[in-house]
């Protein structure tokens, strides 16, 4: 058998797991992201499956070439698949595969970094001392915002959401509103249980609630981060219309795909209210910024690092790795994978 990487991967573990495999491995050794072209080219006529990156756009020409090539399965190295049209590979009988579990906590841990960041003004502050303009301890410089007993806005509490939530909640001590069409049970139940032991030891319950809209969120939060996958019905889900619903002061945290902010109308929104905070881990045309983003204070852009952990980007490679082979051996798939002995991913089954 033979696979086809993309892109170098992390640790030793997913090699391990093709080679046990039998399978002959052929990693594409360039940083830029490869042409459909040059996938083809490295597909040639005999590939079984490919992992692939969230940068390649795996669509119908894509998958006829890894068909035509005796191809069964395809991996992203990612959560994320919203780069692959998943119609166009069940067409052709390719099964596709995503890293789903490994990388909730990392994810989740880069989402609260930039609400502290943007909240104490962490990146500003450094850009000040080390530009040499620190002159005196004063106690009106670099006020920010407190979030312990505000509330954070999750949209979209699926693993990842869900995490960020709880974090901030117990980490935080913060309030938690969210929507997400589907009602998440077992979040609902840690939260019940925090606000439970809280009241036990005497000391005031965190409130939490399920909102009906995304809209509600935006109205009642201090901080809102987004988690919802990209398709149809999120792309520009926080629009200049939107973005005047937040309240003037609060921080938008998106680690979940680009184009669910419309980044242009987010540059204006943060240019004209200079007390709206916005971190951002990924954009909508990466690596390009829209104009202006790089320019705002209170801005904080990271570029599209929230798995970037070494144990992260190893499980997901390794995830990866046994999407694509079990396919090809015909040997059941993980739905999540559990090497991690800190990663507990819930919900994680074998299919
Ligand atoms: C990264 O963006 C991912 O989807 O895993
Ligand atoms: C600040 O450094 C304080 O001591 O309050």
């Amino acid at each position: 058998y033979r696979v086809v990487v993309t892109k170098k991967l992390v640790g030793d573990l997913w090699l391990d797991v093709l080679t046990s495999r039998d399978f002959r491995v052929e990693v594409c050794q360039s940083e830029l992201t490869l042409s459909q072209q040059q996938i083809m080219a490295a597909m040639g006529s005999r590939c079984d499956g490919v992992i692939g990156q969230l940068t390649e756009k795996w669509d119908d020409t894509l998958f006829v070439a890894l068909k035509r090539a005796g191809g069964k399965a395809y991996s992203n190295v990612a959560v994320g698949f919203d780069n692959v049209d998943v119609d166009a590979a069940t067409r052709h009988g390719i099964a596709m595969g995503n890293t789903p579990g490994v990388l909730t906590e990392a994810t989740a841990e880069m989402a609260v970094s930039l609400v502290y960041a943007c909240a104490r003004r962490v990146v500003e502050a450094d850009a000040y001392l080390r530009a040499g303009k620190w002159k005196n301890w004063l106690p009106t410089l670099f006020i920010g915002k407190l979030l312990s007993r505000k509330t954070v806005g999750i949209v979209g509490a699926g693993r990842i959401g869900s995490t960020v939530g709880l974090m901030l909640v117990r980490g935080a001590m913060m309030d938690l509103v969210y929507y997400d069409k589907y009602q998440n049970k077992q979040f609902e139940a840690k939260l019940d249980s925090f606000a439970r032991a809280l009241a036990e030891h005497g000391e005031e319950p965190i409130r939490w609630r399920r909102v009906d809209s995304v809209e509600d969120v935006l109205r009642a939060a201090d901080v809102v981060s987004l988690h919802p996958n990209l398709d149809k019905t999120t792309f520009h889900l926080m629009n200049a219309e939107r973005l005047k619903m937040m309240k003037p002061d609060a921080i938008l945290i998106n680690c979940a795909r680009g184009p669910v902010v419309d980044e242009t109308a987010l540059v204006e929104h943060c240019r004209a209210t200079p007390t709206f905070y916005a971190g951002l881990d990924v954009f909508e045309d990466e690596p390009q910024l829209k104009p202006g983003l790089d320019q705002l204070e209170n801005v904080v852009i990271v570029p599209h690092i929230a798995s970037a952990t070494v144990w992260t980007r190893a499980g997901m490679s390794t995830l990866a790795a046994c999407n694509v082979s079990s396919v090809v051996l015909g040997q059941p798939t993980l739905a999540s994978l559990d090497i991690l002995p800190h990663v507990n991913a819930p919900g994680a089954t074998q299919v």
